[in-house]
């Protein structure tokens, strides 16, 4: 398999339910990603023709190279997805073997699979033979950092051509530091690449990932909701030793409001309207007036009320006053709670 991205240009978008769409993989890719990945999809839902499982998969030619993300809790069900990954042709299948989520571990899919190895490489084994492009695994630790190391053989084994570690056991869900020694360990046993995730959120972060673990490539998921720039940040730190650090808040809502266009463009006025919210509560974090803000913008019901707060919030943000009408407002506790 051909590793996207180079030792200059480390930083893969990760698989995010809810939040890696079309419209934000775009975003993180035209700021320097090396790797995006759709949210992860049931194959189940892609054999019964769901609507929202194939839109999930929709992706333009520009994402590339791109991995869409599997679901999958048998070789039954990865069969019946090749006609559709075929036509597709994404550069790369991930099976999920991390997802700690009780609806999906119940379908024994998921980090379901670690719990049960025998079933996850006989899976990975079917699903690498009969994969029209590269598959590869993302995973979660199992109970212990040995089992996690021989499942990881045992994937290499069966033809799994990747391996993406987020060094947590499910129990841990996200608490805890994630175990980057665990990362380093497997990239020492391991001849396929690994790419090492958790807990990045500056380039000194990834930066520090590859020194401590020799992993090939990064994964970063949370630490680019809301902060697209961190792809572009690390690339300019990994070419020329060099942090611009974050942009300004101006630059931050001029994004959030692209961002926001660009949802509406997609889903039209009803759902965008929905799909949004959360993006502009990651963008807007420790933003001046953030919860002014955001009360004004989670109040409107209609996407030109809210293309009117954005002009309010750039002019306050450029005055660093606070807006007279938002603060009148609360003041009188006529801005309702959310
Ligand atoms: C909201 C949310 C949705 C996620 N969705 C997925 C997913 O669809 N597939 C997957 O493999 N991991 C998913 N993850 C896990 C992340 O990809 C990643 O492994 C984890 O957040 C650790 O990386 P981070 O510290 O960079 O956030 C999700 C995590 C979060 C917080």
């Amino acid at each position: 398999m051909v590793l996207a991205g180079s030792k200059k240009n480390p930083a893969f978008l990760a698989p995010l339910a809810g939040w890696t769409d079309k419209v934000f993989r775009q975003i993180c890719k035209a700021k320097g990603a090396a790797m995006v990945y759709t949210e992860m999809v049931s194959a189940e839902g892609l054999q019964h023709g769901n609507d929202r499982s194939l839109t999930i998969l929709d992706f333009d030619t520009i994402e590339r190279p791109i991995g869409v993300q599997l679901l999958v809790a048998d070789a039954n069900a990865f069969e019946n997805t090749v006609p559709l990954l075929d036509s597709l042709q994404p550069d790369c299948v991930d099976l999920n073997f991390g997802c700690p989520v009780n609806k999906v571990t119940r379908k024994g899919a998921g980090a379901a699979l670690l719990k049960d190895p025998d079933r996850m490489v006989t899976l990975a084994a079917v699903a690498a033979k009969m994969s029209p492009v590269p598959l590869t695994a993302k995973m979660r630790l199992a109970e212990s950092e040995k089992q996690t190391l021989e499942i990881a053989l045992r994937l290499q084994d069966a033809g799994v051509q990747a391996i993406t570690l987020h060094p947590r056991t499910v129990e841990m869900q996200y608490s805890g530091r994630a175990r980057w020694d665990c990362i380093a360990r497997l990239k020492q046993i391991l001849s396929i690449p690994v790419i090492g995730n958790g807990d990045i959120r500056t380039p000194l972060d990834a930066k520090n990932m590859i020194d401590h673990t020799g992993c090939d490539r990064v994964m970063i998921a949370r630490g680019a909701q809301g902060n697209p720039w961190l792809f572009e940040r690390i690339r300019l730190f990994f070419g020329t030793g060099s942090d611009p650090g974050p942009p300004e808040w101006g630059t931050v809502l001029e994004m959030c409001h692209s961002h926001c266009q660009k949802i509406i463009a997609h889903y039209g006025e009803i759902r965008g309207l929905k799909i949004m919210r959360k993006h502009i509560v990651s963008y807007i974090k420790g933003m001046p007036h953030a919860s002014e803000f955001r009360h004004r913008i989670f109040r409107q019901t209609e996407w030109a009320a809210i293309q009117e707060q954005f002009v309010i919030m750039k002019k306050a943000l450029k005055s660093l006053e606070f807006i007279p009408e938002m603060t009148s407002e609360l003041a009188n506790g006529t801005v309702p709670d959310h």
